[in-house]
């Protein structure tokens, strides 16, 4: 158990150093391994580096779904129109890709995403995704669980929105609230 825990910690702390944001400095216990990695890094791209945030290159996105959904099908339009560009894999069974995302069975939903060493579970929002690589919080990934009317690629004409949360989920699978609509 304390190995995994330490892997999880690992992956953690990988994540934090590949997030060459501001937040350096809230690891004050180690400050001079946080700037060694970041050097390392250096020839990664960095989205602070940007000095336009809109245009800078979103990561690519690759999208597991069923071959009949077709509220998948709308999900991926609206993450392309939001500049995603988009990878799709049909498959008849997705239990092990959301095994292996770490999908808590609790928030699962119809597919299931991978963008920027990121989980994505169901009809979550362009922009949600958007923040969520920006921030770069130590989660495994967020979901919409279920399938919420008015969430993206949910949308029923004549047919009020649901009031829904995007949650974040970590490997031990707590779930947090990321953001709600
Ligand atoms: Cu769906
Ligand atoms: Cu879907």
């Amino acid at each position: 158990m304390s190995g995994t825990t330490a892997s999880i910690l690992a992956a953690g702390l990988v994540l934090a150093a590949a997030c060459s944001s501001p937040r350096a400095g809230d690891g004050a216990q180690a400050p001079a391994q946080v700037a060694s990695t970041e050097t390392s890094m250096a020839a990664r791209p960095s989205a602070s580096a940007a000095a336009a945030p809109e245009a800078a290159a979103l990561p690519a996105m690759t999208v597991y779904k069923s071959p009949t959904c077709g509220c998948c099908k709308n999900w991926i339009e609206h993450v392309k129109s939001a500049g995603f560009a988009v990878e799709v894999h049909d498959l008849d069974d997705l239990g092990e890709i959301k095994d292996e995302a770490g999908v808590p069975d609790r928030a699962r939903s119809c597919h299931t995403a991978i963008v920027d060493g990121y989980a994505i579970e169901g009809h979550v929002p362009a922009e949600t995704i958007k923040r969520l690589i920006k921030e770069r919080p130590k989660v495994a990934g967020l979901a919409v669980p279920g399938m919420p009317v008015g969430s993206p690629g949910m949308e029923v004409p004549g047919q009020a929105a649901d009031k829904y949360d995007i949650v974040a989920f970590d490997r031990t699978g707590a779930l947090t609230v990321y953001e709600s609509r």
